[in-house]
């Protein structure tokens, strides 16, 4: 057990999930997440950071604060840079970069408060400054406190390093996941994407079922910090055990090439064999065997696709169908457009918040199993 003082941890979410990624954390056992705007905040150790990458499914990114000063002006920044203790997290071999914001503060120039924290990483530490550099070093100046994080993830945690063909508009995996939670998925009942594109919903359902950590296939960040341990590391990723999941995974879309492309991804993922694709237009679709589960789906919306007097079909077609053949199925659907979603007249309960996604705000729109 570590008795060093814990770190505070900020979980980067997309905004308007913090309620669902403070849900996960706590299920994951972290320490009292509390939901602030854009993030969840938590304390833990370095290994509760490694956990957080490698479990987490609706962080984007975790962020560790490794310290805090007071700075007024840009002479003491660059003193109290300087006397930091960045070797007990940073390496010297490793290449960085600086990113610096500043609110209500004395110090307003961010470019010149990280060109004097980018001259103490490179004098004091010998760290190379890169602009290109994986490892992000976050200072914010906010009331003239400077407080120094790091990102531990790198790339962006949706990219989950298993899934090699991407189709149009995809929904992110970090998103995905969160509006599973939110529609009550709990890994044990059947989920079906009626137009799963390259499968991103069906995948992430799979792997939640299977009990299988959203970041194995990847590398992170923490990796290249002074604080790393490969061997506690392997222990940590080789200790998850998975589960066969009593229920199936299903898509179907009506264009092939999105199918090949779930197929290939599935396969990626390893969740080939618990996963079902088939070319199918919204017409056409019918419940999977077994009992009712739920229907999640993010169809077209107007600003990607232009004409609207198509989309309002697709929407009523879907929510016919729906309504005709998935007695006692829940659904799921997220769209940009409340009149798309009105437009299927299912008994919608009242929607999520709005999510940022693709430059436009989406919401969930779910039903309580249909009669
Ligand atoms: C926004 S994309 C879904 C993206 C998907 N969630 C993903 O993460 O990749 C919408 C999908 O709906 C499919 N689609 C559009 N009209 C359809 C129809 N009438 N029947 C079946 N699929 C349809 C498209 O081929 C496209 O793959």
């Amino acid at each position: 057990m570590d008795k060093s003082e814990p770190f505070e941890i900020f979980l980067v979410v997309t905004p308007g999930l913090e309620q669902p990624l403070a849900e996960e954390a706590r299920a994951l056992g972290f320490d009292a997440p509390v939901v602030s705007p854009g993030g969840v905040t938590m304390q833990g150790h370095w290994t509760d950071i490694w956990r957080a990458n490698l479990w987490l499914r609706g962080a984007t990114r975790v962020l560790v604060r490794i310290g805090a000063f007071r700075a007024f002006h840009l002479a003491q920044l660059d003193k109290r840079a300087r006397k930091f203790p960045w070797a007990d997290t940073l390496r010297a071999d490793v290449p960085l970069r600086v990113e610096v914001t500043c609110r209500k503060s004395k110090i307003y120039h961010a470019k010149a408060a990280a060109q004097r924290i980018e001259r103490a990483l490179s004098e004091v530490l010998g760290a190379t400054i890169d602009p290109k550099a994986d490892l992000v070093v976050k200072v914010r100046i906010e009331d003239d406190l400077c407080a120094i994080s790091l990102d531990t993830s790198g790339e962006s945690l949706h990219k989950r390093g298993h899934k090699p063909a991407v189709g149009k508009a995809p929904m992110r995996e970090t998103m995905a996941a969160m509006f599973l939670c939110q529609c009550g998925f709990d890994g044990h009942e059947t989920v079906y994407d009626p137009m799963c594109g390259s499968g991103t919903f069906v995948l992430e359902a799979a792997e939640i079922a299977t009990g299988l950590a959203a970041g194995r296939s990847r590398g992170f960040a923490f990796q290249h910090l002074a604080s790393f341990d490969a061997e506690a590391w392997d222990r940590m990723r080789n200790t998850a055990s998975t589960r066969t999941p009593d229920a199936r995974f299903f898509g179907s879309d009506r264009n092939d090439g999105a199918i090949a492309n779930s197929i290939r991804n599935s396969e990626a993922a390893g969740v080939g064999a618990i996963t079902r694709f088939h070319r199918a237009a919204i017409s056409d679709i019918a419940p999977p065997e077994g009992p009712p589960g739920l229907v999640i789906v993010n169809p077209p919306y107007g600003a990607r696709i232009g004409n609207k007097k198509v989309l309002f079909g697709l929407y009523g077609a879907f929510g016919q169908v729906l309504k005709d053949r998935f007695q006692g199925w829940r659904v799921g659907v997220i769209t940009s457009d409340g009149g798309l979603a009105r437009a299927t007249a299912l008994p919608f309960l009242p929607p999520g918040p709005p999510v940022a996604h693709g430059g436009l705000k989406v919401k969930l729109y779910q039903t309580a199993p249909l009669p």
